[in-house]
């Protein structure tokens, strides 16, 4: 598998990005588990940009996002929903661009190294199943391409997430029954 993501230099972010987009349709597996799609969606992306300092998911139960798959330096491991640039995007369901994180009222520091940050939401079936989020060790390194792209991962994501939950869903009821 690692033989078979590329990653090339040089290209221009949007190059970088279409590369990517190219390769996940055979790195995410819905055959694998849900666990191990994220994580090597996590990884892939912190591969393609070396410069981005943290790349993970925050995955929601009730009022909380927990610390799901991801690369980088430890991080919070629950944040409240509403609370930090993740909290935040969860309650208003959009993707969130933090040029400085020191200008972002009750910013959540995980990684001191952080500067800004990008925060995109995925929602299945009209509720916030959890964010991607996204720090980089610079100023003003997220844009609106980053947005176009970074949602249409998260796109791509979303048929493995409905898939993993329609399958526990229906393992619990099989279980449930004998
Ligand atoms: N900065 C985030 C917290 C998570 S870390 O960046 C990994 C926030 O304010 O929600």
């Amino acid at each position: 598998m690692q033989e078979k993501f590329q990653t090339k230099n040089n290209l221009t972010k949007e190059e970088s990005y279409s590369l990517l987009l190219s390769q996940i349709d055979s790195l995410l597996n819905v055959k694998d588990k849900l666990i191990s799609n994220l994580a090597n969606l996590s990884a892939a992306i912190m591969q393609t940009f070396p410069k981005f300092n943290w790349v993970g998911f925050y995955l929601r139960d009730n009022n909380y996002l927990h610390l799901g798959p991801f690369q980088g330096k430890v991080a919070c491991a629950k944040i409240e929903i509403g609370k930090g640039v993740c909290g935040t995007s969860a309650i208003k369901e959009e993707t969130i661009l933090v040029p400085n994180v020191y200008e972002f009222p009750g910013h959540i520091f995980c990684d001191s190294e952080s500067k800004s940050e990008i925060v995109v939401p995925i929602i299945i079936n009209r509720s916030v199943w959890g964010v991607l989020d996204i720090d980089s060790p610079e100023f003003n390194t997220f844009d609106e391409t980053d947005k176009k792209y970074l949602e249409e991962i998260v796109e791509k994501l979303k048929p493995i997430i409905i898939n993993y939950e329609l399958f526990s869903n229906s393992e619990k009821m099989a279980s449930a029954k004998i």
